[in-house]
This record gives structure tokens, sequence and C-alpha cells, in this order.
């Protein structure tokens, strides 16, 4: 075959790549093992760790400020985004499994805030649920949370008060908990950190309300995608060479879904780290709040550009209706050959049945309601500012039936408790966000460790969670 650089176009999954020149006698495979990623390959995408002000090597102390800062996310135009320490995303907490964490907040912002640490297992007084756990940290006030990550895994952070508008403009940051046996087959790590943004061409954030009671029922999706806080950003990599994606998702309402054809997706974990095996998909999904772990192993001819695509997802009514994939990050391949990836081990760890005879049954349906051009959400009926607690004792079993008859997906998110969804026939995994589907019911098992307090559930589309969707569960010390 001749040497060609054509463009091949797009392929079932919507990949354009440009051919690369073929080798008429392929020398044996180098293995991936044997080779680093190409220099830069992440430089695009990379994220600053914020300054470790603690020398004992199992704490992380630092501090966090949350303020208004000017950052550039169109070309050319600045955005004045509600930020972390000035960056957006907010710094990349990195630590292993074990590690205590101390943070010395102080809010800078116009207005009050709190940050709730998603997924992972903290004592109640640092969960940050305005009013139930912490009163809200208001304009010029500071706040010391700490606690210890107990769980390897991928986790995330955002405020809690206002959060569909806070989160909105730009306040999230991502937390990797390292596991040290984690095997080395996995690859390179990489945080893909999944937002979009709502902006005018000069850069102006879009008001809060935008789109009015829509907005509130649709769930505001950004006009600008971001990973990593950037439009379109590229990654090298070397063909063949695995590394895994710790793929967040922290958009308001935005779903993502992503297509690979060709084995270059191997699933090995979720919310709260590994699930029990590994396992090719072509498709992966992460819903507002989720993690997905995932090793990529590029499939693409070396010297080629491709593209990975935000992919229309119909979540429920019209969310999907004339839409079309839009490209948000491209990948280059060096043009080394191709080398050839470890196996990836198939049991990752064990991950034993939730005991449910004789568990507390609950339903919680999740509602909308709402008159004229207000939207009200709920669940079973009752909006979050009239809803009473569910109750539960430390070292019991719940099962919750949680059913959705709406127009719309709800990715439904429980604080402080990983849980089982169970009889669902997929991998088994211990997971803090679920997708409940229109028109169906999921059932998830929850055993309440020793962490006594009130704790909040809702819809992880913000703007639901905002009118209405969201109830509290009071865990209490048993007898
Ligand atoms: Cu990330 Cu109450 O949520
Ligand atoms: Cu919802």
């Amino acid at each position: 075959m001749a040497w060609s650089a054509l463009l091949v176009g797009t392929i079932g999954a919507g990949i354009v790549l440009r051919a690369a020149p073929q080798e008429r006698e392929p020398a044996a495979p180098v293995a991936a093992a044997d080779v680093a990623q190409p220099d830069g390959w992440d430089a695009a995408l990379r994220l600053p760790q914020p300054e470790d002000l603690n020398p004992a090597p199992d704490i992380l102390e630092f501090n966090l400020e949350a303020r208004v800062a000017d950052v550039e996310i169109l070309p050319g135009v600045t955005t004045a985004a509600w930020t972390y320490n000035g960056t957006l995303p907010g710094p990349y907490i990195r630590a292993k499994v074990g590690d205590t964490v101390i943070v010395h907040f102080t809010n800078s912002l116009p207005e009050a805030t709190t940050i709730h640490w998603h997924g992972v297992r903290v004592p109640n007084a640092m969960d940050g649920a305005p009013g139930m756990t912490q009163a809200v940290i208001e304009p010029g006030a500071t706040f010391r949370y700490e606690f210890v990550l107990r769980d390897a895994g991928t986790y995330w952070y955002h405020p809690h008060q206002s959060s569909a508008d806070q989160v909105g403009r730009g306040l999230y940051g991502p937390i990797v908990v390292e596991d040290p046996a984690d095997p080395a087959a996995f690859g390179d790590d990489l945080v893909l950190m999944l937002s979009d943004i709502s902006l005018d061409d000069d850069g102006t954030l879009l008001a809060k309300d935008n789109g009015g009671a829509f907005g509130d029922l649709f769930g505001r999706e950004g006009n600008v995608l971001l990973v990593n806080g950037k439009v379109r950003p590229r990654l090298k990599v070397r063909a063949g060479k695995p590394q895994r994606w710790r793929l967040i998702n922290a958009a308001r309402a935005r779903y993502y879904s992503f297509l690979q054809p060709g084995g270059a997706f191997v699933r090995i974990g979720g919310d709260s780290g590994l699930a029990a095996r590994s396992e090719k998909t072509t498709r992966v999904t992460v819903v507002p709040g989720e993690r997905q772990d995932v090793v990529f192993i590029p499939p693409f001819a070396p010297g080629s550009v491709s593209a990975l695509r935000w992919r229309p997802f119909d979540r429920g009514y019209g969310t999907a209706f004339g839409r079309r994939s839009e490209v948000i990050m491209e990948i280059e391949t060096t043009a080394d050959a191709r080398v050839e990836p470890s196996a990836i081990p198939e049991q990752l760890r064990e991950i034993a049945p939730v005991d449910v005879t004789g568990a507390v049954e609950h339903t919680l349906d999740l509602t909308i309601a709402g008159e004229g051009s207000v939207v009200e959400m709920g669940i079973n009926g009752v909006p979050s500012w009239h809803a009473a607690p569910l109750t539960a004792r430390v070292g019991e079993t719940h099962v919750w039936t949680v059913t959705n008859d709406s127009a719309f997906d709800h990715p439904f998110h429980l604080h402080g408790f990983f849980f089982r969804v169970i009889d669902d026939g997929l991998v088994p995994e211990w997971k803090d966000t679920v997708n409940v589907p229109v028109k169906s019911s999921i059932r998830i098992a929850i055993t309440f460790d020793d962490r006594p307090g009130m704790w909040m559930y809702h819809c992880h589309i913000l703007d639901h969670a905002e009118v209405g969707m969201m109830g509290h569960l009071h865990v209490e010390q048993g007898e």
C-alpha cells in the first residue's frame, strides 16, 4: 500500500483519523511497559496540586480559597469564573488510601458557600450540607475541614450551597485516592474532569436562571464543553500504550457518553474504586456526579489525530432531539510503532454481596410537579424544604427502591455511604451515584457504618436538586 496521509473520514464511532504509513514488515512488538508516554503527553490537561503545608507523609494539609478569578476559557477573552485557588477546576487532591486531609478553607466569594466531598466517607460534621452538618460559610469566613481518605478511588469536591449556580460557575475539583496495590497494567493515571459552562461570546457567564423554568426542568447544560477546564485540549499518546482515565462528571446536568470500538476501553471501576472484574466495553457513560474508571488503549494508527466526542444522550423528554455530537478532546498519536499492552487482570476486587435479609425497605419516588412557570420537584411528591427525614440506625441495612415515573432520567446520589445496586446484572461495585432512567426503578442496598448524623440524598442534576428533588436521612446511634 502506498504511503499516504489521507483523511479517511469518519468511522463508525466518529473518530477522524489520518492514515499512517504502513510498515511492510512489522518488527517484533515492543511491550507497553518498556516505553514511557511521549514527553508532555498530558501537559494540556495537567491540573495543579495543592502545596502540602504538612511535612508528615500521611497528611495532606493545604489552603483552599474560593474566589472569583479571571480565567481564559474561550480564546482571547476572560471569564470571571468562581474558582478554588484561582483555577478551574480547583486543585487536584491526590493522596494515598489512609491519608488524612486537612483543608484550611476561606470563602472570598460574594456569597455563602460550603464544600461537599462527594463520595468520600467523611465524618458527618465534614459533609458540607448547609444547615444540617454545618452553618454556611459566609463571605470572608473560614472553615477547617479534616477527614481520612478511607477508600481508594476517584472522588470530587464542590459547593453544596446554591450548588447549580456555584458549580456551574466553576467551583469543582478532583480527588484521587491511590491504592499502591493497583496493577501497573492500568497504565498512567489521567484525571478527566468533564464539565460545561454557560458563556456569552465575550466570556461573560450567563445568569443563573438562564432558560427560566425550562432550565429547571431540563437541567442547564452549558454551551461550552470542558475537559479539565479546557476547550478541546489535545492529549498525546503512543498507539497501544494504556492510560487510566478517571472520568468525573462535574456538570450540572449534562450526561457524557463516549464510544470507542475495537477494545479501546476496559472498564475497571467507578465511584468507589475498582469493580469486582474488568470488562471490555465500547461505550462509557458518566452521569452527573458519577465517576468511571477506564483503561484507555489508543487504537489509532501512529501519527494520527483523532477525536473524543460527546454524544447526545437521551435522558428523557427532548434531551437528545436534534442535537449533534461534539469534539471535546483531541488525541494525537506519536509516529512510533504501536506497542503491545500488558494484560489487565480480570479479577480486580472482592465485593461481597450485601446481606439484605431483614433489611428495612423504603420506596423513594422521584417526582416532578409544579404549575405554570414554576417547576417543583420532590421525592414522593414532597420538595426538600417540606421533607421529613428518613431514619436509620448505625449497623442497619436498608434496601431502597428508587422509582422514576417522570419524563427525565435522574442521577440519584446518597451522601456519606456507598451502596450496591442489586439485581442489575452488572459487574458488582460500590457506588454513590446511579442513574435512574425514565419509567424505571432500581434497588440499592446500603449498610450504615458508624457515622451517625444527618445525610442528604438527591438528584445530581443540580437544577433538579435546587427545585426540590432532595431529601435527608438521619442515622442514629444504635441502642
Ligand atoms: Cu455531589 Cu449532594 O452532592
Ligand atoms: Cu433529576
